[in-house]
């Protein structure tokens, strides 16, 4: 660095490329995965690339910063990034690292009303746009060589909304947040849109570790409801005084859709999950709010709203809808996620009711609770099991239920009978592989994950 130049500071972010060899060891016709996907460094660190470095990604709930200047702190991928509301009432996302030498400008998780972000190494202070408003004063001022308006905190390349969720990406091509999510959108809304008033985030964000894989939880969340009946049988015992019942009867009503690797399950009793939370009150206010969420969302998604059910967005961003539990898993390296949990709920529930909702989730699905030990226990010997030298060699078996596809006009996305079912998980792999072989949007949106050639006529007839 002898001859002294200016800087080119506009953002950058970075291609995507091509791992074939990645994508190869998600077997499709054999319905097997291999275990380096949840422990080799260099396929970690093309996720990174492939995945977290293209996909939509959970930031916030808009809820949490209502006014300008109101933010929190979050991951994308390993990325430290600031969500912060615009005075014009828009959304932004920066990298929370100075331009200078990297150094964090924000160490707090959430404030309000703030007027910028100041960096604690040597004094850059940065608006709330992102720009860098100020140095020291003094030396730079006097720099004749110092482009001041020429420096901004990275932008997150696109941010959106859908019905309160913000999402981000560090693609500049990424396709929108709405074809990103396709027709998966009418399995949101039983979440999102079964009251005309929205909904919220309350009661703080919960952190914990986990020591491992990423995709564990997120696999797990995306349809793997069999677990329930093993893993959490005593947690059951303890809260509803019985077992998990996932019996014959159970998955007549059930079905799996998925949707671009997005997926969920989904009995369609009414209240299954929303019992385990161990409140007999919240049951009767689902009950009691069911003919609402009937006229407004037609009788499939009614029955979802506390049924036995839940949901990832690909690739880390799960949801409970019985449960109210919201969680991404951010990844820490090939061994090891930070889990952020929050509690969402309907803006017009009555405070009692949102008070037992937080309660509930507590209780099951926090550090504490006690569906979410039972889990974390698993998905840490998962990973752990799977890095022996002999034990990676071998195929793991996602085979359960591959001929139960079906053909369901009235459900957007890829239908399979029952929720017993690998089907999600199979999807989830497929979709993660396309991620690893494909190098361009154009690709990935017309895959084999994309949502059948079907109208999703549940929309309209409902
Ligand atoms: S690292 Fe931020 S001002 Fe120097
Ligand atoms: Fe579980």
């Amino acid at each position: 660095m002898c001859k002294a130049g200016r800087p080119d500071m506009k953002p950058a972010y970075p291609q995507a490329g091509s791992y074939p060899q990645f994508a190869d060891l998600v077997d499709t016709e054999r319905s097997q995965v291999d275990r380096k996907v949840f422990h080799d460094e260099a396929i970690y660190q093309a996720e990174l690339r492939q995945i977290f470095g293209r996909a939509w990604l959970f930031l916030a709930h808009e809820s949490q910063i209502p006014g300008a200047g109101d933010f929190v702190r979050t991951k994308m991928g390993e990325d430290d990034v600031i969500v912060v509301r615009q005075r014009d009432g828009k959304i932004g996302a920066f990298l929370n690292s100075c331009p200078h030498r990297g150094n964090r400008v924000c160490m707090v998780d959430a404030g309000k009303k703030a007027r910028g972000f100041i960096c604690n190494y040597h004094g850059w202070s940065f608006g709330i746009d992102g720009r860098l408003v100020g140095t020291d004063g003094k030396v730079y001022d006097t720099d004749p060589d110092f482009e001041k308006h020429a420096i901004t905190l990275t932008p997150v390349a696109q941010v959106a909304s859908y019905k309160g969720l913000v999402f981000g990406t560090f693609d500049p091509n990424a396709p929108s947040l709405a074809d990103w999510f396709g027709p998966f959108t009418w399995y949101l809304d039983v979440m999102l849109d079964n009251d005309p008033e929205g909904t919220e985030f309350i009661g703080g964000c919960i952190r914990s570790e986990i020591e491992c894989n990423w995709k564990f939880p997120a696999e797990n969340f995306v349809g793997d409801i069999l677990h329930a009946y093993w893993t959490h049988q005593s947690g059951a015992q303890a809260i509803l005084g019985g077992g998990v019942d996932l019996g014959p009867q159970y998955d007549e009503r059930a079905f799996q859709a998925s949707i671009y690797g997005h997926g969920i399950e989904t009995n369609l009793d009414k209240t299954g999950n929303t019992k385990t939370l161990g409140y007999p009150e919240l049951v009767d206010y689902v009950f009691s709010q069911y003919d609402k969420a009937k006229d407004r969302l037609g009788e499939t998604r009614a029955r979802m709203v506390g049924a036995i059910s839940s949901c990832t967005v690909f690739p880390n961003f799960s949801f409970l809808p019985g449960q109210a539990t919201f969680r991404v898993w951010q990844p820490k390296g090939p061994n090891k996620i930070e889990l952020y949990t929050w509690t969402l709920v309907n803006k017009s529930m009555p405070e009692h009711i949102k008070e037992l909702y937080r309660r509930g989730t507590m209780m099951t699905f926090s550090p504490g609770g006690v569906f979410e030990m039972d889990d974390g226990e698993n998905w840490e010997y998962c990973t752990k099991a799977n890095e022996g030298w002999v034990t990676r060699h071998q195929p793991l078996h996602y085979a359960l239920g591959i001929s139960s596809k079906i053909d369901a006009p009235d459900l957007p996305g890829h239908i399979h009978r029952g929720s017993l079912n690998d089907a999600n998980q199979r999807y989830f792999y497929t979709r993660w592989a396309e991620f690893m072989r494909f190098d361009n949007w154009s690709d990935l949106m017309t895959a084999e994950t994309a949502p059948p050639a079907k109208a999703a006529p549940g929309v309209a007839a409902e």
